[in-house]
């Protein structure tokens, strides 16, 4: 409890403002909340190689390809998953003395900053060039792709009404009819960053604005959000598109919209859970081993079947009944570009009213 109250005040910090902390103050932070969750070892055979796998990930979809690895390689895996924004900060603190291997992230921008940071180290090879350009950055490769949609309860809202841009929430209409995360949320925030990369910051602004006018509820997290409009609180949820399937799998009678595909419209934004490699890592040649894996149709094949997210490498199927990459028109952002917006898109959220 005491940790789950520490973790928030945690989050509200947030990596993206420690640049601005001294080292001091990081570890300050650290030590007050005593936040860092490490869960133990996954309890993988014994080999003699080892992998330190620091994951911002759930540890239930990260643990069946971290199981695999294990036993194709012989390399013996020791994950620590916590919430990516403390792992991202204890990375910067053990960066002289790096304790990770490797870091699994869900959103490019943390992945970005920590890779700007010199936390992360560059790393090509000839399987993390088969994912997709705009999906990898400075030290780190996209591995499963996420795209930002709304979801709606059918039984609060009819087709008729329903929004077709992310631009039409702000129409009074929908006041009080919906539900997001704030900008503890790394995706909420990423999404904002490519919001303003694409319509810059004056209407990203004018957005947030208009959400909080349309007394938009920003809960704790995207799992709320999903419960809360599958359980009929709310008509809309801004989520990623897994939360629809999950809210779907559970029996609610939800419905997802894929935003801005009209012509003229500035497509549906993505978003990647990511892995980069810990500059100093102890064991790096297992380390790129580990990332040339995750990019492998097996590692894939795995992420899709256990949280109905995109494979990023071309030509692994994603879950049945999930759209594919490919088949949507998608915002034209490279996610390299999200490291650079991230304070400016908290600053931004906040300065709106968005907590
Ligand atoms: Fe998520």
């Amino acid at each position: 409890m005491v940790a789950a109250v520490a973790g928030d005040v945690f989050v509200r910090m947030n990596v993206l403002e420690v640049a601005v902390f001294t080292r001091r103050q990081v570890l300050g932070v650290l030590a007050v909340g005593g936040l860092f969750t490490a869960v133990p070892s996954v309890g993988l055979a014994q080999g003699s190689e080892e992998l330190v796998v620091y994951s911002g990930r759930k540890e239930p979809l990260i643990q069946p390809v971290l199981e695999r690895f294990q036993k194709e390689t012989g390399v013996r895996v020791v994950l620590k998953s916590g919430d990516a924004s403390a792992l991202a900060n204890q990375l910067l603190e053990e960066q002289k003395n790096p304790q990770a291997d490797v870091f699994v992230a869900n959103d490019a921008g943390v992945l970005g900053r920590l890779g700007n940071l010199g936390v992360l180290q560059p790393y090509q090879s000839a399987s993390i060039e088969k994912i997709p350009a705009r999906y990898r950055g400075a030290g780190w490769v996209g591995v499963t792709g996420r795209a930002r949609v709304i979801m709606y309860n059918k039984s609060l809202i009819k087709e008729a009404d329903l929004p077709k841009s992310l631009l039409d929430l702000s129409d009074p209409k929908y006041k009080g009819k919906i539900a997001a995360a704030g900008t503890a949320n790394e995706s909420m925030l990423g999404q904002l960053s490519e919001m303003r990369q694409v319509l810059g910051d004056e209407k990203t602004r004018e957005f947030v604005r208009s959400l909080v006018a349309n007394q938009t509820t920003f809960l704790k997290g995207h799992t709320d959000v999903r419960k809360a409009v599958g359980r009929g609180e709310f008509p809309l949820g801004i989520v990623n598109h897994y939360y629809y399937h999950l809210q779907l799998a559970e029996g609610s009678p939800v419905g997802v919209i894929y935003p801005d595909q009209g012509a003229g419209q500035m497509g549906t934004m993505i978003n990647v859970s990511g892995v980069g490699i810990v500059k100093g890592a102890k064991h790096t040649a297992a380390a790129q081993r580990f990332v040339d894996f995750l990019a492998t149709a097996p590692a894939q094949e795995i992420f899709a079947q256990a949280n109905y997210e995109f494979p990023l490498l071309p030509g692994v199927q994603a879950q049945a009944g999930v759209r594919s990459l490919g088949d949507f028109k998608v915002t034209q952002v490279p996610l390299s570009a999200l490291a650079k917006e991230v304070d400016g898109s908290l600053k931004l959220a906040n300065g709106a009213g968005m907590p």
